[in-house]
């Protein structure tokens, strides 16, 4: 027999609506359903002014990220089956919302850019690639598969007040180029870590951790550039 449920969106039209408001859906559960399908079911078929990012649908590009159920996820890997007959779907939290399920970034790629998101190399080139060993890799395995899709940071409760914070995505970025045997810019990256709205306005909360669809994990990450910025500062390197 099949079964229907309810997704109740979140939508808001700058243009037209003074206030946020939520609209009903009913879809039909079909196995392996998930959040994404059924958002473009509805848009192709029901309401085509209902706005949401997607494009890889493999978990991959880290543009689907919103609020599922009360938890950051990826809408594209979420199935709809395991989670009850009502579905409530909002956009990130706290970003500015542009249109019902798209939020502003602005802020996050602010932060992003601030770790210098890449390799750093003060000496020359060597002739040919910089190599890289197996066991020096493994190291940064985990932080590599970020994505982000920003689930980390807008969960994170000190980021939603300290708008100044870094934030987890950011700090896991430094953290995936600070334990990469290539680079050369630990001590660069330590310093901006080492800053008011650095590492140290972490309190381990670890929503980050238990929201990253990639399951990094970020917090520690951040205890491990919290070590590194304190050897700093007793080595006199900071
Ligand atoms: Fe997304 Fe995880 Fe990367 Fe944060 S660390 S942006 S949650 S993939
Ligand atoms: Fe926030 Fe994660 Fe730290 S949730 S406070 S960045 S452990």
């Amino acid at each position: 027999m099949s079964q229907t449920i309810t997704l109740r969106i979140y939508r808001r039209d700058p243009d037209l609506d003074t206030a946020p408001r939520y609209q009903n859906y009913q879809i039909e559960l079909t196995p392996g359903l998930t959040v994404l399908m059924a958002l473009y079911h509805i848009l192709e078929n029901v309401d085509k002014t209902l706005a949401f990012r997607a494009s890889c649908r493999s978990a991959v590009c880290g543009s689907c990220g919103m609020h599922i159920n009360g938890m950051n996820r990826l809408a594209c890997e979420t199935q709809l089956a395991p989670l009850g007959n009502e579905v409530v779907i909002e956009p990130l939290p706290h970003l500015p919302v542009l249109k019902d399920l798209v939020v502003d970034m602005t802020t996050f790629w602010d932060k992003y850019e601030r770790v210098r998101p890449y390799l750093i190399a003060l000496k020359a080139p060597p002739e040919k690639e910089r190599l890289q060993s197996p066991e020096d890799r493994k190291k940064i395995d985990e932080f590599i598969d970020c994505i982000l899709c920003a689930c980390c940071h807008t969960s994170c409760s000190t980021a939603w007040w300290d708008k100044e914070y870094l934030g987890p995505a950011a700090l896991a970025k430094m953290y995936r180029f600070i334990a990469d045997s290539r680079d050369e810019g630990a001590i660069e990256r330590l310093k901006i870590a080492a800053r008011e709205d650095g590492v140290f306005r972490c309190h381990t909360i670890f929503n980050c951790t238990e929201e990253c669809p990639k399951k990094i994990p970020i917090t520690f990450g951040i205890q491990e550039i919290k070590k590194r910025v304190l050897w700093g500062k007793l080595t006199g390197k900071l």
